[in-house]
């Protein structure tokens, strides 16, 4: 991803750099719904590892360095999965999610993915409306079964 300046609240969006690994940490840690069992240095370390551009950040163009938001845009060939879309609470309502979304569509379509998907806690009316309001419906159908891993945390 190259780096842009968005429109909303004069922001950047750029790829996550892996020494502010700890950052983004403590921003999930305050404003993202709900925790991962890859919220840890070395689960985001593993991720850039693999694909050093799928974790997007938003933050202000005269402040680059400070993370006000992120969004992973997680492409494994097949399907693309959103994950942590998330935006610190003193940054919230001024276009910054929106622009999260649109980038990681953008890298989407540029990877030749077809549609997107994220998973999102069935009582999270906020996170309920940002993604309606981009485009996003449920599919009540799917109900996601999960195994944990040897070596994994359950
Ligand atoms: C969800 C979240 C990322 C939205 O970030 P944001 O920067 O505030 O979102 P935006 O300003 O781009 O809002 C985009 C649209 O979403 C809807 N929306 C967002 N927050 C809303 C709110 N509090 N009330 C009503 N609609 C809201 C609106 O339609 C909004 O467009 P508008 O402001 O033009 O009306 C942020 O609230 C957040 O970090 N929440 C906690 C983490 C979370 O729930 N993430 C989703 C996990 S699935």
């Amino acid at each position: 991803m190259t780096e842009q300046t968005g429109t909303a609240e004069q922001i950047v969006l750029r790829p996550a750099r892996p020494e502010e690994i700890p950052v983004l940490l403590a921003l999930w840690a305050r404003a993202a719904k709900g925790t991962s069992i890859t919220d840890d240095a070395a689960g985001v370390a593993a991720l850039l590892a693999r694909d050093p551009q799928c974790l997007i950040v938003a933050a202000a163009a005269d402040d680059p360095a400070t993370p006000l938001g992120t969004v992973i845009a997680g492409w494994d060939g097949w399907r693309c999965h959103l994950y942590r879309l998330a935006v610190d609470p003193d940054h919230r309502r001024r276009g910054i999610g929106a622009a999260l979304l649109a980038a990681a569509e953008e890298r989407f379509a540029a990877l030749g993915g077809r549609r997107a998907d994220a998973m999102v806690l069935d009582d999270n009316a906020l996170g309920h409306r940002t993604w309606q309001a981009a485009g996003y419906h449920p599919e009540p159908q799917w109900t996601r079964w999960v195994k944990p891993l040897a070596g994994g945390a359950s």
